[in-house]
C-alpha cells in the first residue's frame, strides 16, 4: 500500500517545485548571499515580547473569543476609526496571519468554478489557495510597469468572476498602487458585482507617503487584509485581522470557529502592544536600502522602482533561458534569490529581498551586476 495513493486531487492541485528547487540548491551553499528572505530582519519589538511572555506568566493561555479578544479588536477598530471615520456595519476579525484571512475570506466566498481575478505576478498563496477551494484563479498580466491595468482587469472578468484581489505595496514588486488605481478597483469591483480583496500586510512599509488603501471606495464590498508579520517582525506567530462588510466577517468567523479556532491567545496580546510601537526607524532604515540596490542596479537591469514593502522585481537579462535558469546561475555564484515563475505565469523576472543587512545587500548586487551580462 502506497500512502501517496491517498493524497487528495486537491492536493496534487499545488505544485511547490519551483521554490523547492531554489532552496534545495541554495542548501547546498555554505556561506550564501540570501536575498530571497520574505520577512524583515528586524526583531519583534520588545514591548510585543513582553505583552506576550506577560500574558503567559498570568495564564492567558486558553483558547480565546474565535473573533479576537476584545482589547485588541477594540484597538484596530480604534485605528480604522481613525483612518478612515465611522465602520458602520463593518466587523474586525484577528486571524493566525493575514494567510488565515486569506483561506477564511475564500472558503466563505467560493463555490466550485468561481472565478478570481488575481493580478500577476502575485502574492504566491492566493492562486494555491484559490485551487484548493476548486476556484479558478485568473490572471491579468501587469507586465512591464506592475500598475493596475483596468483594461486588461475588464477583459479577465467573465460572469463566473467573484472577486478581485490585490496586494499594495505588492510582494514581488514593491509597487504602491495609487489613490487613483484604487479608485479605479473599486468602480471596477462596482460595475461587475465583485468582492474586492485589499492585502494590505506591507501598508505601513511605504517609502514615499502614505500607501492609498482599497477600503476607502467601495467599503460595502471590500475586505481589508492587513497583519503583524511584516511591520512587526512577527512572522512566526501568525497574527493578522481582516476587516469588511459583516456578513462576510460573520461567515469568516464561522469558519475560524471550525478551523483555526483562534489566533493563538499570547500574541494577540502582543500585537495589542505592537499597535503602539513606532516603527520609523525600520522604515527609514528600508527606505535607505530601497535606495541603494536600486542605485546599485538600474543601470544594469530593467527595473520598476518599488514604493513599498521590501522587494524589487527586475528583468532577467537578454542571454538567459529563463527567470529559473538565471537563478540557478546566480546560486552557483553565491546568491539566493527567488525565479519570478514562483509569483507568475511567466519566469521572465526574479525577486531580490532587501531585508538582508547592507554588507549582505553589497555582495548580492555584485554578483548582479556581474550576471546582468551573461
Ligand atoms: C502580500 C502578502 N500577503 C500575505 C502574506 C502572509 O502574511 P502572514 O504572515 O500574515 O500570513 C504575505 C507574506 O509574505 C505577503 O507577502
Amino acid at each position: 500500500m502506497s500512502v501517496e495513493s491517498f493524497i487528495s486531487q486537491r492536493c496534487h492541485a499545488v505544485d511547490a517545485s519551483g521554490i523547492r528547487k531554489v532552496f534545495d540548491l541554495g542548501a547546498k551553499l555554505t556561506d550564501p548571499i540570501n536575498l530571497s528572505i520574505g520577512q524583515p530582519d528586524f526583531d519583534v519589538p520588545d514591548a510585543a515580547k513582553a505583552a506576550a511572555i506577560e500574558a503567559i506568566r498570568s495564564g492567558r493561555n486558553g483558547y480565546t473569543l474565535t473573533q479576537g479578544i476584545p482589547e485588541l479588536r477594540a484597538r484596530i477598530e480604534a485605528a480604522l476609526i481613525d483612518e478612515f471615520g465611522p465602520l458602520g456595519d463593518a466587523r474586525v476579525l484577528v486571524t493566525s496571519g493575514v494567510s488565515g484571512g486569506i483561506l477564511l475570506s475564500l472558503m466563505a466566498l467560493l463555490n466550485p468554478g468561481d472565478e478570481v481575478v488575481c493580478l500577476d505576478p502575485y502574492f504566491v498563496i492566493y492562486k494555491h489557495a484559490v485551487r484548493l477551494l476548486g476556484g479558478v484563479p485568473v490572471f491579468v498580466d501587469t507586465y512591464p510597469d506592475f500598475r493596475l491595468h483596468p483594461d486588461r482587469i475588464e477583459a479577465a472578468i467573465t460572469p463566473r468572476t467573484k472577486v478581485l484581489i490585490l496586494a499594495s505595496p505588492s510582494n514581488p514588486t514593491g509597487v504602491v498602487l495609487s489613490a487613483e488605481e484604487m479608485k479605479q478597483a473599486a468602480d471596477i469591483a462596482e460595475r461587475h458585482n465583485l468582492i474586492l480583496i485589499s492585502d494590505e500586510i506591507y501598508c505601513q512599509l511605504s517609502y514615499d507617503g502614505t500607501a492609498p488603501s482599497g477600503w476607502r471606495e467601495a467599503r460595502h464590498r471590500t475586505l481589508l487584509l492587513r497583519g503583524f508579520s511584516k511591520s512587526a517582525g512577527m512572522t512566526g506567530w501568525r497574527l493578522g485581522y481582516a476587516a469588511g462588510p459583516r456578513p462576510l466577517i460573520e461567515a469568516m468567523t464561522k469558519l475560524q470557529q471550525y478551523t483555526f479556532v483562534c489566533a493563538p491567545s499570547m500574541v494577540q496580546y502582543a500585537g495589542l502592544a505592537a499597535m503602539d510601537v513606532d516603527i520609523t526607524v525600520h522604515v527609514d532604515e528600508f527606505r535607505a536600502r530601497r535606495k541603494f540596490v536600486h542605485g546599485a542596479l538600474r543601470d544594469y537591469y530593467e527595473i520598476v522602482r518599488p514604493g513599498g514593502g521590501f522587494y524589487f522585481f527586475p528583468k532577467v537579462p537578454d542571454g538567459y533561458a529563463s527567470a529559473t535558469a538565471f537563478v540557478e546561475r546566480a546560486i552557483e555564484n553565491g546568491l539566493l534569490i527567488i525565479p519570478g515563475n514562483v509569483f507568475s505565469e511567466r519566469d521572465t523576472h526574479f525577486r531580490i529581498s532587501y531585508a538582508a543587512e547592507q554588507s549582505v545587500l553589497h555582495r548580492g548586487c555584485d554578483v548582479l551586476r556581474r550576471l546582468a551580462r551573461p
